[in-house]
């Protein structure tokens, strides 16, 4: 890890945040190498998401309305137990230091965390004791405007920007569902003490789909396009197995096909942008572990030298969060689902005593009527108008049994959520395609990496630092690039060590203008994990090149020119 990280910084890929001021834990910067293939990765996600599967992408703004937070749970729920040493003052959150220390696990409440520091005798790195665990808000806190009148919070999610556009995407939508809408962007955490690097970011990218679905139809119609994609999946109760997405949904191991349909695709993403299968799972929290609006949650998890890590959640997020929004906002956040054919029921109908209700409600009457007139008896009526809640007593009302023709029903949508860490994905690409290999008897660093997530795609390197060749080269270039490949020209040292140069940074392809060249117009491209080389007229470079960095190459390096080495 250490040489990959030593690579990152001096190439371009990441750097501490600040660094001139001493650096802050859990910010890092994106270098201009790095940049790039976050972008290619963000790319290739909204290929996946956007593209094939049809969603539609949104951008909301990164900071939110305290009501927000307040309705979907994060201000209450979304903490961490903190400890701190009351001999040196260090802070860390709680679970995570009692794990290192004591290897046990341990529910992250207070009354837990005290009992297993008792227990263990956790104790702080410099001997102290600690104080009383307590319980602390992960969100960002600002004020909007001057005077702090009012509350804002830097976005945990992306997702909560989605849920309460919920009116607006469901018109976009034409009222239908299923629909899938997407964001891409930064999100915060304030995390009590981020001490693995990329992995544990204050300021952090995801990419989330939220589905809305039917809660009874949580069917996908591509399902059995996926249903023999083989899984290894880690269970609830702990249990390793290796089974197809179609029979973990018959055994109900995963809960339905639209969790099983984007379990597949996430895999297909992620192996696709570079993470190696080997070492990738998918485990399903336990019932104690889940986030306060799951159901059922499956994380895809990545092998790397910070062990086994979450890289995506995918999640049945139900209808906690539009519930949860429609209580607090007071708006309408349902959908009318109309029957194939309309449906006798029968059903117990209110009759208010307007005798009674008229003069003790006065001005509220007409509204009190009108919701009544729906109403499903569950043994009181209680009623929510202009936010007051009014209940009526049982001498105000009868109850009378009516038939009724009901066209369709109201319902509030469940939510399918695949939630990706855009940073922590990206740095498994990196370890997983990091390598160190010998080429003509010399040591090579080389990251494996997809053309089409690779920084660089093609490295452009005239045989020798001659006018003449130099000259070809910067055509070439200039051409590649104006026709949206990303090349760059290097001109400087031997070619061997140039092509180290190209290795190290996973440009997956070199063109060497050579003197050939000049007699024939043509040049070599190289394979960088083979070092091949085959040999192309330049008329081609464009076309030949595009293929070879598709997600979908119809043709392999070998058939596209005469290999000449
Ligand atoms: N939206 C899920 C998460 O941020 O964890």
């Amino acid at each position: 890890m250490s040489d990959l990280m030593e690579m990152l910084k001096r190439r371009g890929f990441l750097w501490s945040s600040f660094e001139i001021y001493g650096g802050s834990a859990g910010f890092f910067d994106y270098g201009p190498l790095g940049a790039m293939m976050k972008r290619n990765l963000e790319e290739l996600w909204r290929y996946y998401f956007v593209i094939k599967e049809g969603m539609y992408e949104i951008d909301s703004p990164t900071i939110g309305l305290e009501d927000v937070f307040v309705a979907s749970g994060h201000v209450k729920e979304f903490v961490d137990v903190l400890i701190e040493c009351s001999k040196c003052g260090a802070v860390y959150r709680a679970d995570h230091y009692i794990e290192e220390r004591a290897k046990i696990s341990v529910d992250p409440v207070p009354e837990e965390i005290q009992k297993a520091l008792n227990e263990h005798a956790v104790t702080c790195e410099c001997g102290g004791t600690f104080s009383h665990p307590v319980e602390f808000n992960l969100m960002f806190k600002t004020a909007i405007g001057p005077g702090s009148r009012k509350t804002g919070y830097l976005r945990p999610e992306t997702a909560q920007g989605m849920f309460v556009n919920f009116p607006r995407l469901l018109k976009f939508f034409r009222n239908k569902l299923p629909f899938g809408v997407v964001q891409i962007g930064r999100a915060y955490r304030n995390e009590i003490s981020p001490r693995q690097g990329v992995i544990r970011l204050r300021e952090f990218n995801q990419a989330e789909a939220e589905v809305f679905v039917h809660p009874a139809e949580k069917k996908h119609p591509g399902f059995d396009s996926i249903r023999d994609e083989k899984l290894l999946l880690v269970t609830k109760f702990d249990e390793e197995i290796t089974l197809t997405a179609g029979e973990a949904v018959e055994k109900g191991i995963i809960a339905h096909e639209m969790l099983g349909y984007f379990i597949v695709l996430t895999k297909q993403f992620l192996v696709n942008a570079g993470v190696d299968e080997e070492r990738l799972r998918f485990r399903q929290h336990r019932d104690d572990e889940r986030a306060h609006y799951a159901t059922d949650c499956w994380d895809a998890e990545a092998k790397t030298s910070y062990g086994w890590i979450e890289i995506v959640g995918i999640a049945d997020r139900t209808d906690y969060d539009l519930k949860k929004h429609m209580e607090h906002s007071q708006k309408d956040l349902t959908i009318f689902i109309q029957y194939e054919k309309p449906m006798k029921v029968r059903r117990k109908k209110i009759i208010p005593k307007m005798n009674i209700i008229g003069p003790q409600f006065k001005d509220k009457v007409r509204e009190i009527v009108k919701a009544l007139e729906n109403y499903e008896f569950n043994g009181k009526v209680s009623i929510n108008i202009g936010g007051e809640k009014i209940t009526l007593s049982e001498d105000m009302y009868e109850i009378k049994e009516v038939e009724e023709e009901i066209t369709g029903e109201r319902i509030i949508p469940h939510v399918i959520e695949p939630s990706f860490g855009i940073d922590r994905i990206f740095y498994t690409i990196l370890e997983h395609s990091f390598d160190e290999d010998e080429v003509d008897g010399e040591k090579r660093n080389v990251l494996h990496l997809p053309g089409y997530v690779a920084p660089i795609q093609v490295g452009v390197l005239p045989l020798l630092s001659k006018k003449e060749l130099m000259d070809v080269a910067k055509d070439i270039n200039t051409n590649l690039r104006i026709n949206g490949i990303l090349a760059e020209i290097d001109e400087s040292g031997s070619i061997g060590r140039r092509y180290r140069r190209f290795d190290e940074i996973g440009t997956p392809f070199c063109v060497t203008v050579d003197y050939d060249t000049l007699r024939n117009n043509t040049v070599t491209i190289r394979e960088r994990d083979t070092t091949r080389q085959i040999r192309v007229p330049v008329d081609d470079l464009v076309v030949d090149l595009k293929e070879l960095l598709s997600l979908k190459p119809e043709k392999a390096f070998e058939e596209l020119g005469e290999i000449v080495r």
